[in-house]
Parts: C-alpha cells; sequence; structure tokens
C-alpha cells in the first residue's frame, strides 16, 4: 500500500515536472528545475547538470547546485569553466571522470563510496574535494538522451541522506525516478532546441531573402536591412520613452515580430520588374533611351548644316541656323526633364508635345526627334513613372501581404503580415494597398513606415536622387506629418530621441548631416 502510493506520488510528481518544464522558456531556469527536482526526488545534497558540447567532444559545466556548501551557480556562472574532455588525444574514451563513465557507457549508474569503488578513475572527484574542502561518497549520474538516443548531457548527483541525515546509497528507484526525469528533460530540451532551430532557420531564410532582393537592382542595395534596423531602434526608443510612450512595452516576442516585420516589408519586390524598381530615367527601358534620342537631334543638327551649306539666299541660311540653335535648346531641356528630378508645369508638356510633332525633310525623307511613347514618358509630370509602372511599384505592398498571409506562423507572429505589408499605408488613408485609416494601423505599422520612408529619404544610392541631408529628410516628413500621412508622435520621438542622428551617423556620407533646427522643423505642422 504504502509502495503505491509512494509510485502515485512519483508519478504525479513527474507529470508535475513535465508540464513545468515545457512551458519554461529560460533554457538556464529549466535546467535549474530539472536538478532541484533531481535532489528533491533523491534527497541529494548537491549534483551538476552537465550539456554535450557542441563539437560533441566534451561535456560542459551547465548548473552546479550543493546545499551544504551554499553553492548556487547557472549557466552565466559556469560558462567560463572549462569543459570535461571525453576523449583523449589519441580519441579514446575517457573513463576517468564519473560523468563521462556514464556518457560513454550510457547507463544510469550509481556508487555507494566514490573513493572505493572500481568503476571509474576518482582523482577528479579527489581534486574536486580537496579544493573545495568537500567530501563525496555516494553518487548517481544518469544520461539525456534524446529519441534518438543521442546523448544530450547528463545529470549528476552526489550523496543521498537518509532520514536520520546519515549519507547514503542511492537506490534502485532513484535511478529509476532519475531515469524517467531524464527522459522528461530531455524531450523538453529537444523540443526548446527544435523550437530555436527553425525560429533561427525563419530569420536566415528571411534574410537571404532580403539580400536578394536588395541585390536585385543597383540602386537599392541595403534598403531592407537598414529598415529593419532602423525599425528595432525606433521600437528601442519606444520602450525607454518616459513621456508619450510610458504605457507602452513590448514583449520580447513583439519586439522580435517588429525586427521580423521590418526584414519582410519589401518581400514582394520579388515580383516588381528591375526596369520599374530601377527606373532612374524616363527614358529608361532596359537602358535609357536618350542616347538614341540624341542621336536623332544630332542627325537632324548635321542635315540641317548641309542645307545651310547649300542654301541659296542668306535669309533661308539664318532661317536654318535659327532652327537649328532652337533644336538644340530643345535637346538640352528633353535631356534636363528626362532626369524626373522637375515638376512638368503645363508648359513644359506643351514643348513636349511641339518636339513630337516637329519633322524635318531632307532627301524627300521625314526625319523624327521623339516617338509617341518616348513624349508619353517625357510627360511624366513628377517622377520617372508612368501610371502603369506605379502601379506596379506600388503593388509590391499587396505580393508582400499575399506572400506573408500564405506562411504559418505561431501565433506569436500572427500580426506581421499587417505590420510589414502595410508600410505604404497613410493615415489619412490615402495610401496603398489597402487604404487603411489611422483606426486600422497599429503602432507597429507606423514603425516600419516611418523606418520605410527615414531609409527612402535619407539613401544616397536611389535612381534620380542623392541622400537628402537631415534637414530636408526631416522637413518632408514635417509635411507629411501636417498632411496626415504619418504619426506625428513617431516623428517627434525620431527626432527629440535624438535617433534621427544616431542613424545618421551610422548610415549616412558625412556630407548628409547637417545641424537641424528641430522646432523650426516643429513649425511645419504646429502652425
Ligand atoms: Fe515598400
Ligand atoms: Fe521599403
Amino acid at each position: 500500500m504504502e509502495d503505491k502510493k509512494e509510485l502515485i506520488r512519483q508519478v504525479k510528481a513527474l507529470t508535475r515536472i513535465g508540464i513545468a518544464l515545457s512551458g519554461e522558456k529560460d533554457i538556464n531556469n529549466f535546467f535549474k528545475m530539472v536538478l532541484e527536482e533531481a535532489i528533491n526526488f533523491t534527497n541529494a545534497d548537491g549534483g551538476t547538470i552537465y550539456t554535450l558540447s557542441e563539437d560533441k567532444q566534451a561535456l560542459d559545466f551547465t548548473i552546479i547546485y550543493t546545499k551544504s556548501m551554499n553553492l548556487n551557480l547557472g549557466m552565466a556562472d559556469t560558462a567560463q569553466w572549462p569543459s570535461v574532455p571525453l576523449y583523449d588525444d589519441k580519441g579514446n574514451k575517457i573513463y576517468k571522470n564519473f560523468a563521462t563513465y556514464v556518457a560513454h557507457t550510457g547507463k544510469p549508474s550509481s556508487v555507494e563510496d566514490a573513493y572505493d569503488q572500481n568503476i571509474f578513475n576518482n582523482s577528479g572527484t579527489k581534486d574536486y574535494d580537496s579544493t573545495n574542502n568537500y567530501h563525496s561518497k555516494s553518487m548517481a549520474a544518469i544520461p539525456m538522451k534524446d529519441h534518438e538516443n543521442e546523448l544530450l548531457g547528463v545529470i549528476q548527483l552526489i550523496n543521498a541522506y537518509d532520514n536520520e541525515g546519515n549519507i547514503t546509497h542511492f537506490t534502485e528507484e532513484h535511478l529509476t525516478m532519475l531515469t524517467s526525469l531524464a527522459s522528461q528533460a530531455a524531450i523538453a530540451f529537444t523540443n526548446k532546441n527544435l523550437v530555436e532551430g527553425l525560429e533561427k532557420l525563419l530569420y536566415q531564410f528571411i534574410k537571404s531573402i532580403a539580400a536578394a532582393i536588395d541585390r536585385k537592382g543597383e540602386y537599392t542595395g541595403g534598403h531592407i536591412k537598414r529598415v529593419a534596423s532602423l525599425s528595432e531602434m525606433l521600437a528601442d526608443v519606444i520602450q525607454k520613452d518616459t513621456n508619450i510612450y510610458k504605457d507602452i512595452h513590448f514583449t520580447s516576442e513583439e519586439l522580435q515580430e517588429i525586427s521580423l516585420a521590418g526584414w519582410m516589408h519589401d518581400v514582394g519586390k520579388i515580383t516588381t520588374p528591375i526596369y520599374v524598381r530601377d527606373k532612374s530615367k524616363k527614358l529608361e527601358t532596359i537602358q535609357d533611351r536618350i542616347e538614341i534620342v540624341k542621336n536623332r537631334f544630332e542627325l537632324i543638327s548635321a542635315l540641317i548644316h548641309k542645307d545651310i551649306e547649300y542654301s541659296k539666299t542668306q535669309g533661308k541660311k539664318e532661317e536654318l541656323k535659327k532652327l537649328n540653335d532652337k533644336l538644340m535648346d530643345d535637346m538640352e531641356f528633353i535631356i534636363k526633364v528626362n532626369t524626373g528630378g522637375e515638376f512638368m508645369r503645363d508648359e513644359y508638356i506643351e514643348r513636349i508635345k511641339e518636339i513630337f510633332s516637329f519633322k524635318y525633310t531632307a532627301n524627300s525623307k521625314e526625319y523624327h526627334l521623339i516617338t509617341e511613347d518616348e513624349k508619353k514618358n517625357l510627360c511624366i509630370r513628377k517622377g520617372t513613372l508612368l501610371p502603369k509602372e506605379l502601379e506596379k511599384m506600388w503593388e509590391h505592398a499587396l505580393v508582400s501581404h499575399e506572400m506573408l498571409s500564405e506562411l504559418t506562423y505561431p501565433k506569436k507572429f500572427k500580426n506581421l503580415p499587417l505590420y510589414a505589408a502595410s508600410h505604404h499605408e497613410k493615415l489619412n488613408g490615402k495610401g496603398y494597398p489597402f487604404n487603411k485609416t489611422a483606426e486600422e494601423l497599429p503602432l507597429q505599422s507606423r514603425i516600419i513606415a516611418i523606418a520605410d520612408l527615414y531609409e527612402a529619404l535619407t539613401a544616397s544610392d536611389r535612381p534620380y536622387k542623392k541622400g537628402k541631408t537631415l534637414t530636408e529628410t526631416l522637413r518632408i516628413m514635417a509635411f507629411m506629418v501636417k498632411d496626415g500621412e504619418i504619426d506625428k508622435d513617431l516623428v517627434e520621438l525620431l527626432m527629440d530621441s535624438k535617433l534621427y542622428l544616431k542613424y545618421a551617423e551610422e548610415f549616412l556620407k558625412p556630407e548628409q548631416i547637417d545641424d537641424v533646427d528641430i522646432d523650426a522643423i516643429k513649425g511645419i505642422y504646429n502652425k
């Protein structure tokens, strides 16, 4: 009856430990819990948990606990301790130490008296005892093995006590219980390693995709990496803020989610054609067509010169000269507006149309300056992209959302697609791809949006624009705040925390870093 009660108690204890172990996220606490339970089971004075080193050649001290010596060391303390080698120089197994002996035999073992046994060489134990003024007597050690019978580590216990307080030996029952405990620990440890391994794999995979997207075009190298860094920095500043964000505290999982969202925000660019993504001039398709256009101007100019030579009247010569001068002017004009740096006023558009309809006849052949398609591109009012190309460019946020929504995440990352794919949304509902409004845009989405914007404005590797100075960048952002597009509090935090400068010192060119009059910037939206 007593035996049965004891058995039930043990089963209950093991179940409780199993549940506790699988819930413990911190690996140090996890092993501490295992060792404490092992000590409680056996009423031992102390014990050590060793884990197999990464190269599998040694046992690493992980947790050490000895009641009588008031010794309680965790992984941070034992990290510097020399490991216990499992093999000698020639690759022979070392049985010198009890833990290595059990690691090699793979069998739970116990000895009544470490000084009087012939199982293992006790010189290591003796050394330990004399240095620490301790006396090891009874010992037990159990290997921790995973489901494939691979060794993960060893639990070793020292000096079991009986109810009268005398050192006694570890019993068969102790070994059975410890074996169950070790296998529970091994399962939980393996699971933890698997989960960690999967998360590591996810991170590595995401980073390699991000690197591939960044490398796809010659201009945007490093954009994603910098957006991820800045998102992390912003989240960190929010954590530390004692003002407007004093009530915001991200968990480590939420911080990880923000970082991942930063890394994945432009994943949809994988489908954006390079000629659209990197279209730096209006006439660029696979190459910039400006050279072809210039050739046409030069050809017609040469024809005019020839006609000047053969003209019979001075009046005709003058007229042709004037035409040639105008032509050269028009060519300069086209070279200028091709860059997309200028807003195309109505008179510019008219001039392009005139150039399009110009024709010159020579040798009974008609020569033109620009084609219909070139006219269309040159008439782009802002930037270098045609409406359909802009649409293609914007599509990347939608594709990001679709791609990320397809994946199955751990529950803790369930908002990742939203955070990542809403970086082009505007608080006033005028962004893309979903025209989300302020109420639908959580802080995390706004963080990625600000990081994306600040990086894009300051980057010096974008088509048709140099990296802006800090003042220029913050001014633009201030106007966007004024227009209700981006989060005012976050922009202020970026400035007040001096993060804008910290980022600049790390990533921008010295000539971009100017003295910013923060009050003047704030004045833009506070007016
Ligand atoms: Fe984007
Ligand atoms: Fe981006």
